[in-house]
């Protein structure tokens, strides 16, 4: 990590997050397979995001920064907030007016930054924050920021230092494409270092409205419930292809009712809530699961907590809810079916 003892660390003690056994998952694939979900989304703030901003904030801190800004479809501007006002700094978020879940808005808020949401997409907000950053006293720290990716590689670390070896596979949500470059940084790192055999193939999931990495084409208008990666244009484009090709990996499309399908099996079966766009890498290891090698072990990154987004999860599960019940015995019991 590029960090020395001048380096005041800013953490909530992130990280160390568990590598959890899916055997739901695993059984329908249907064949002997070993599947685990590295769940981030119990990160301080909820999300993977964290693991790059105590490196981004504390170095920003370090060079004597007062504010941070990014631009963000929510979970990073979550984590700014957090780290930004924990290191003593102001935190400056564009956000996609309309287009941020919940419980992510509500964290920024609480957590002291200043929300600007304009009427635009995470693209050009991302735009907008680049150039602010070059002619304003404010620090970057969107995953352009290099030590974003160094703080966001710990999770490849991790997984290897749980299964003794780097995964066959690793199935990741692609947004702006951090984070799939990151865990490459981080699986090379260690297989450098001599701590892992081999290396993962790299398997990206977009959503179907927002896959330029997919179709090799930005998209103008990105859409998809899983709002945490409605991105046309990923900031890591290159990285991301680099990784993809290095690892012999590959980039899918997951449609909108994949990725509920595999939000609800990982709740109701394995009991681990994600946020939508976290399950893109459920979604996407299922719609391509005749590939995976028999024996293979794989792992599914669950990049931030269902918590985030209680409206996707009320609205798209509603069938379940039963309500205006009276409160007598005999009418709960007829709801419950007895
Ligand atoms: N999953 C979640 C929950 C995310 O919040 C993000 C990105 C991704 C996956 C994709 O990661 O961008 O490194 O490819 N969220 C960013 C944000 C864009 O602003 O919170 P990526």
């Amino acid at each position: 990590m590029p960090v020395s003892e001048k380096t005041p660390i800013v953490t909530l003690l992130e990280g160390n997050t568990p590598l959890i056994p899916a055997p739901a998952i695993a059984e329908r694939i249907g064949r002997q397979v070993r599947v685990f979900v590295k769940y981030d989304g119990l990160n301080p703030t909820g999300s993977f995001k964290d693991r790059g901003m105590t490196m981004a904030i504390s170095k920003a801190k370090e060079a004597g920064a007062k504010a941070v800004i990014c631009a963000s479809t929510g979970n990073t501007s979550a984590a700014a907030a957090a780290y930004a006002r924990r290191g003593g700094m102001n935190a400056f978020v564009l956000i996609p007016d309309g287009y941020v879940a919940l419980g992510k808005l509500a964290q920024a808020l609480l957590y002291g930054a200043e929300v600007l949401a304009i009427k635009g997409n995470f693209d050009q907000a991302l735009e907008i924050v680049r150039e602010m950053a070059e002619s304003y006293p404010v620090t970057l720290v969107n995953s352009v920021n290099p030590y974003r990716l160094e703080g966001q590689k710990t999770a490849a670390f991790e997984i290897v230092d749980a299964l003794g070896d780097a995964p066959d596979w690793l199935c990741i949500p692609v947004g702006n494409a951090g984070n799939i470059t990151a865990y490459w940084m981080g699986f090379c790192q260690y297989h450098q270092d001599g701590k892992c055999d081999r290396l993962p193939r790299m398997m990206g999931f977009q959503a179907a409205g927002a896959a330029p990495l997919v179709t090799g084409q930005p998209v103008a208008n990105p859409e998809t419930l899983a709002t945490a990666i409605r991105i046309g244009n990923p900031a890591s484009w290159e990285l991301a292809i680099a990784a993809q090709t290095a690892s012999q990996g590959n980039f899918h499309a997951v449609t909108d009712a994949e990725i509920l399908d595999a939000y609800r099996l990982l709740a109701a079966s394995e009991g681990i809530f994600c946020e939508p766009a976290s399950a893109a890498s459920v979604a996407g290891l299922l719609q391509v699961k005749d590939q995976v090698p028999t024996g293979a072990t794989v792992v599914c990154v669950l990049t931030g907590n269902g918590l985030k987004d209680p409206d996707t999860a009320i609205k798209h599960n509603h069938s379940q809810f039963k309500q205006g019940i009276a409160a007598k015995l005999g009418a709960v019991a007829e709801a419950m079916g007895f």
